[in-house]
């Protein structure tokens, strides 16, 4: 359902009694969803939008080019399509309206994604960071971290998103190889993102790099020669995904010739091996940090933290003392730029139904190594641990889940079978 009122009185008819006892509020995460990209990856099922080439009538600048190349017109024209003055003046009225939801909480990170963050100028990233901290109180030292595309890369960019307020930088990097470059549809090769990384790596302390596996033909040397190559840069954060074939990408409808799942799971081994060997401990599924450079924007994801998301399709959750809520803006970026510069943003928002509660916890919370406190539960839910057996006892029973009287974490088999374990506490 459209939220068409002000949000303050929405905020009051979340506040009324219900059936939920959330004795504190979880941490609150601040999302911001940018939804362009050059170009549509056949992969990806984000809520990300090729830009249309366009006349040059708000001149966003971005060289796709390979450094020291000028960009070509196809480029500069693409670039010039993101009308990105309006969209950070929709994203500040999103935020507007959405003060009285959360107001007084302080933030504990803000994470830019998209789409590609990176299509947007320092300046305009500046202009967005300097909205949040006027009107939401930013923890000393938060955390905050803005997607790069090695293809929106050009030389002192990096470190002017520094300038701007950006503490982390998460490169979308994929692959170092050029074949597979080519072949993920990408808009950058091998030359570009080894430049973009070196320069995340003079300009941050700290940063990420995202690169995906069992590629369309991939075999075990090149992941090991992807590898090697990521981790000689000594990244402090690797996110290392499986590619997986989104329905209504167009990989759906044109599938690519992908490795077995024998050789997949050779390529997780290799990955979780080496980058051991290296000195990042896998904390999540598909994370690796070095010690003290965990994300904190996705942990508090996982520990079923709260966050506000605002942006084209963003999505977010709001615990209040007697219910939890789930919002979406609007996912067309026209549309929302209309409806949040109207001050109605939301396009859909929903309680999250009592009994969806343990499955929703158990789905994020599992995906972390250490598993979690079992008085957070009770803390994040409102809801008593009984709501979690016998379906624990059953994790227990198949191998799945370790537990003492303090904690629970998924055990190493239950690591490998994650997707059964999380589905056994589904409604
Ligand atoms: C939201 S995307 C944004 C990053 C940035 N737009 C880019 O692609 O360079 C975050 C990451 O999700 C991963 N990803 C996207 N689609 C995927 C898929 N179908 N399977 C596995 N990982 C995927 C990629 O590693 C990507 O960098
Ligand atoms: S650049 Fe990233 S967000 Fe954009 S289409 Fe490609 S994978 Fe999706």
């Amino acid at each position: 359902m459209a939220v068409t009122e002000p949000l303050s009185d929405v905020a009051a008819h979340y506040l009324r009694p219900g059936t939920l006892q959330l004795r504190e509020q979880p941490p609150l995460s601040l999302y911001v969803h940018l939804p362009w990209c050059l170009k549509k990856c056949p992969y990806c099922d984000f809520n990300s939008h090729a830009v249309r080439a366009a006349p040059l009538a708000e001149h966003t600048l971005v060289r796709a080019a390979p450094q020291g190349r000028l960009p070509s017109a196809p480029e500069v024209n693409a670039a010039a399509a993101v009308p990105e003055a309006r969209y950070v003046e929709a994203l500040v009225a999103d935020l507007d309206a959405s003060l009285p939801l959360v107001w007084g909480r302080p933030i504990v990170s803000v994470f830019i994604g998209g789409g590609t963050p990176s299509l947007f100028s320092p300046e305009a990233i500046e202009r967005l960071l300097s909205a949040i901290r006027a009107r939401l109180p930013l923890i000393p030292d938060c955390e905050v971290t803005l997607e790069a595309n090695p293809g929106t890369f050009e030389r002192d960019r990096f470190a002017a998103y520094r300038a701007a307020g950006v503490t982390r930088l998460s490169i979308g990097v994929q692959s170092f190889n050029d074949a597979a470059l080519q072949a993920l549809g990408r808009v950058h090769d091998r030359a570009q993102a080894i430049a973009a990384v070196e320069e995340a790596a003079r300009a941050f302390d700290t940063f990420n790099l995202d690169l995906m596996y069992a590629l369309p033909q991939q075999t075990l040397a090149a992941l090991d020669e992807d590898l090697a190559t990521a981790l000689a840069f000594a990244p402090p954060h690797l996110s290392v995904y499986h590619l997986t074939i989104e329905p209504n990408t167009y990989f759906a409808k044109h599938p690519p010739a992908l490795p077995e799942d024998d050789l997949a799971y050779a390529m997780l081994d290799r990955i979780t091996e080496r980058t051991a060997a290296a000195g990042l401990e896998r904390y999540e599924v598909s994370a690796y940090a070095r010690r003290g450079h965990r994300c904190v924007h996705n942990q508090n994801y996982w520990q079923f933290g709260d966050y506000l998301g605002i942006g084209a399709g963003a999505h977010g959750k709001l615990s209040f003392p007697h219910r939890i809520v789930r919002q979406v803006r609007w996912r067309e970026p026209e549309r929302y730029l209309e409806r949040a510069l109207a001050g109605a943003p939301i396009a859909q928002a929903e309680e999250v139904a009592r009994a969806d509660l343990p499955f929703e916890f158990m789905l994020n919370a599992l995906r972390l190594r250490e598993g979690f406190d079992l008085a957070r539960y009770t803390a994040r839910t409102g809801l008593p641990l009984s709501t979690l057996e016998p379906k624990l006892a059953e994790a227990e029973r198949r191998g799945w889940i370790e537990r003492d009287l303090q904690g629970l974490r998924p055990t190493e088999r239950g690591f490998d079978f994650l997707s059964d374990l999380q589905a056994l506490f589904l409604p």
